[in-house]
């Protein structure tokens, strides 16, 4: 079902998307040589409540143990934040979500701790920037497959594996709403966008295949080939007021015009 959101509702999205977006900012900040997932995922917690809101993914299928997903090198996404200790040259993806009075953000940045390799570096910038294709195609009657093709528009070039069994999706008073939105697609094909909704945009490129593997862990999902891996993701709003990009910083405009490619 395609859940339309008022005015009031983006609100408090906002409101969690905020919230999202300062727990990027400490994670990242925090997140040295010698910290481990762990010590992050409490730091996190800290935040969110902080902001009166409530983490999103622990307890989600009854079974998530974590408040955030940290990602290291071969994860994808769902890595549960345990005793990975980050060092030198990692590139670590940090999946946040929290809801406000009932509505959910969520949003996935990726870094490195301290300098990356040159073939990594460029794997994360073209993965944010396939991001920002992908929330550029938004539009009141644009279609699911005009994003997946701007995403995967990005991911080619690159020679990059782009991920198909995990896909962004809509979002609201749940976490997982309709539609999916994969990262590959074709321009003018699927659903067609109105105001009122909101998406997750969350490419996943690696640097070899497209393969996935779950680990024993029946969470953590890493690439088949053992190649690295990067995901980047941001809550996007079809407003009345236009479309806005509701997981940057508080003191950030949400306007997409004035985001392209810059946070
Ligand atoms: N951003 C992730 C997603 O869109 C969050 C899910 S993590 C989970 O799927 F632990 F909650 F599953
Ligand atoms: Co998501």
């Amino acid at each position: 079902m395609i859940t339309i959101k008022r005015p009031e509702d983006f609100a408090r999205m906002r409101r969690a998307g905020i919230c999202v977006a300062e727990v990027h900012q400490a994670t990242r900040d925090a997140a040295k040589p010698g910290v481990s997932t762990k010590e992050l995922d409490e730091l996190a917690v800290e935040i969110i409540e902080a902001h009166g809101c409530t983490p999103s993914f622990y307890g989600y299928l009854g079974t998530y143990p974590g408040h955030i997903c940290a990602s290291p090198n071969s994860v994808i996404v769902h890595g549960i934040p345990g005793d990975h200790v980050l060092v030198e040259g990692d590139l670590i993806s940090v999946d946040v979500g929290a809801i406000y009075e009932g509505y959910h953000a969520d949003a996935a940045v990726s870094f490195g701790v301290g300098e990356l390799a040159a073939d990594v570096a460029k794997l994360n910038d073209d993965t944010r920037r396939a991001m920002w294709a992908g929330i550029a195609a938004v539009r009141p009657g644009a279609r699911v497959g005009d994003i997946g093709a701007a995403v995967q528009a990005v991911g080619d070039e690159g020679g990059y594996g782009i991920i198909r069994e995990y896909v962004g999706h809509g979002i609201g008073q749940k976490m997982h709403e309709e539609p999916q939105v994969p990262n590959y697609g074709r321009k003018g094909k699927g659903m067609r966008l109105r105001t009122g909704m909101a998406i997750c945009i969350e490419p996943m490129f690696t640097l070899g295949g497209e393969e996935t593997a779950v680990l024993d862990d029946e969470w953590t999902v890493v690439t088949a080939d053992g190649s690295w891996a990067c995901h980047w993701e941001h809550t996007v709003a079809l407003t009345p007021d236009g479309v806005q990009v509701l997981t940057v910083g508080e003191h950030v405009s949400t306007d997409l015009a004035d985001n392209l490619g810059h946070v």
